[in-house]
């Protein structure tokens, strides 16, 4: 028997975000993107698994990296660990976790590198399976309910603008810089919105739609569909909107959504992608960025910045940890150091 979800978890995955972004951060400007993933799924993996749940990853490194851990259909927490399953205490989740969002970002030393870990009730969220893309919008929670994904570009910045009370060359619009997203490029610009590309690191771009001071209104195009869960689960709690399409690259993928039961005509919302009412998300940066604050070392240890929220209650934290590096490396598995 389980408990339905009344702890805030929310506050246990921050440590898990915290010391992925802690292990990763070292790997910052060195070029290696997988010695830093590596690091970072090292550390969430150990951290995850002392959180007193019984959790199955639906979204993990899976699909693009093969990776050996966190991968996707993994069962993860103490209750596993431990093998009591049937605790009444424990609560059993679906997990998404991307361990660094945007290695590449990391490995080069650029802006918005972060680490984050969503999850809710057993069941409750989307698979895309061996689908790697998906073509998203997102807002915050002024545009929710207003905007659709079958609408134009043009659509929906009026509809938007219009719920903002500006005009819409006062909007900014952000998509992620790749040729299949030039006809977003091509109808933000011919409406004479202002628009922002970003190299890589959609996840931190959805999010900052629905945040005060980032100066981001909307995004629009084609990303990674876990990065779309993940997104999904935080503009959940934030009170925002999104919706999705599942993506194929070439006709094998179609082929595949096609035995698999994917519907690539079905617009997917926040509520298919994430079911859950009781979603907790956290997310801290690994280098600095709009949103959030990176790792910066000190004398004595390092720095972290989270946000961390929960979509029952809508309370939003953002917290800021200093850590004691020397103190934590006695006892702690996880490599904070050089
Ligand atoms: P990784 O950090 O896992 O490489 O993802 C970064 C990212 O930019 C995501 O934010 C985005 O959704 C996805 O990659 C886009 O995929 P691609 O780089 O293949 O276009």
């Amino acid at each position: 028997m389980s408990e339905p979800l009344d702890r805030n978890l929310a506050l246990d995955l921050v440590r898990v975000t915290e010391g992925a972004a802690l292990a990763a951060a070292r790997w910052m400007g060195r070029g290696d993107r997988n010695k830093a993933d590596a690091a970072a799924v090292n550390a969430m993996r150990l951290l995850l698994g002392q959180i007193n749940i019984d959790g199955t990853v639906v979204i993990g490194e899976g699909e693009k990296d093969h990776a050996p851990m966190l991968y996707n259909g993994e069962r993860i927490g103490r209750a596993v660990q431990a093998n009591h399953p049937t605790d009444s205490s424990v609560q059993l989740v679906d997990i998404a976790v991307d361990p660094i969002d945007g290695t590449r970002l990391l490995s080069l030393g650029l802006p918005n590198a972060l680490s984050v870990i969503a999850i809710a009730e057993r069941g409750t969220m989307f698979s895309p399976g061996h689908l790697v893309y998906m073509d998203k919008i997102a807002v915050g929670p002024a545009g929710r309910g207003i905007v659709h994904i079958e609408a134009s570009v043009e659509e929906n910045l009026k509809a938007l603008a219009r719920a903002k009370k500006r005009e819409v060359s006062e909007l900014t619009a952000v998509v992620l810089d790749r040729p299949r997203n030039q006809k977003y490029v091509d109808a933000v610009r011919a409406c004479g919105a202002r628009l922002k590309l970003i190299t890589d690191g959609d996840i931190a771009a959805g999010i900052s739609t629905a945040l005060e001071g980032t100066g981001v209104d909307i995004l629009f195009g084609i990303g990674g569909s876990p990065e779309g869960v993940i997104t999904a689960a935080a503009l959940k709690c934030l009170g925002g909107d999104m919706q999705g399409k599942l993506w194929p690259r070439d006709d094998k993928e179609r082929e595949y959504a096609k035995q698999a039961g994917y519907d690539l005509n079905k617009t997917l919302t926040l509520d298919d992608l994430v079911a859950g009412e009781n979603v907790f998300f956290a997310v801290t940066g690994i280098t600095d960025g709009e949103m959030l604050k990176g790792v910066h070392y000190t004398s004595d240890g390092a720095t972290t910045e989270s946000l961390v929220m929960r979509s029952r209650s809508g309370t939003i934290r953002r917290i800021f940890s200093l850590h004691r590096l020397q103190k934590l490396m006695r006892f702690s598995q996880i490599e904070y150091g050089s």
